[in-house]
């Protein structure tokens, strides 16, 4: 198969609900069973300067707090994806922020679900533009 000669890269999380509930693999298998590649992979938990950069476009936000304690609560799986229009692929493969409304099919329609807890907890994390890609890849893998 050959791909795009513009390769995009784009930064996956499966966030710790993901980890801790055993759904690396489906996370994983859906991104390459929809063609993308996985150039780098890492099992990590992420401390809160980490967390706080990652998540820098939401200071001041009253869920950023929370955000970062669930986001540190345990491992992460870090993940570079690359293909043509691997970001909004990505994203489309995610489905919406919320759980309960991301439609089915989605990682998030499928898997998770609202909890009633303070934070929004919905298995995977995706770059949103080019420019976060760039940023996010170059915060968790500075050697890529
Ligand atoms: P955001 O970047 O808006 O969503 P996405 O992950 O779809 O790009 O928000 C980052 C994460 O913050 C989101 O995945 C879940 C959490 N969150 C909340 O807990 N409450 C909220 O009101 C929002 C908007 C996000
Ligand atoms: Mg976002």
């Amino acid at each position: 198969m050959t791909d795009a000669p513009a390769r995009q890269r784009t930064l996956v999380l499966v966030k710790p609900d993901g980890v801790a509930r055993g759904l690396v693999g489906e996370v994983l298998r859906r991104i390459e069973a929809k063609g993308y590649t996985l150039v780098a992979l890492e099992l990590r938990t992420a401390d809160a300067d980490l967390l706080a950069e990652h998540y820098a476009e939401h200071a001041g936000k009253p869920f950023l707090g929370p955000l970062i304690e669930f986001m540190s609560s345990g491992p992460v799986a870090a993940v570079v994806v690359e293909g043509h229009r691997a970001i909004e692929g990505f994203r489309s493969l995610a489905g919406a922020t919320d759980p309960t409304t991301a439609a089915p099919g989605t990682i998030r329609g499928d898997l998770a679900r609202d909890w009633g807890r303070k934070v929004i907890e919905n298995i995977v994390h995706g770059s949103d533009s080019p420019e976060s890609a760039a940023r996010e890849i170059a915060l968790w893998f500075p050697s890529l």
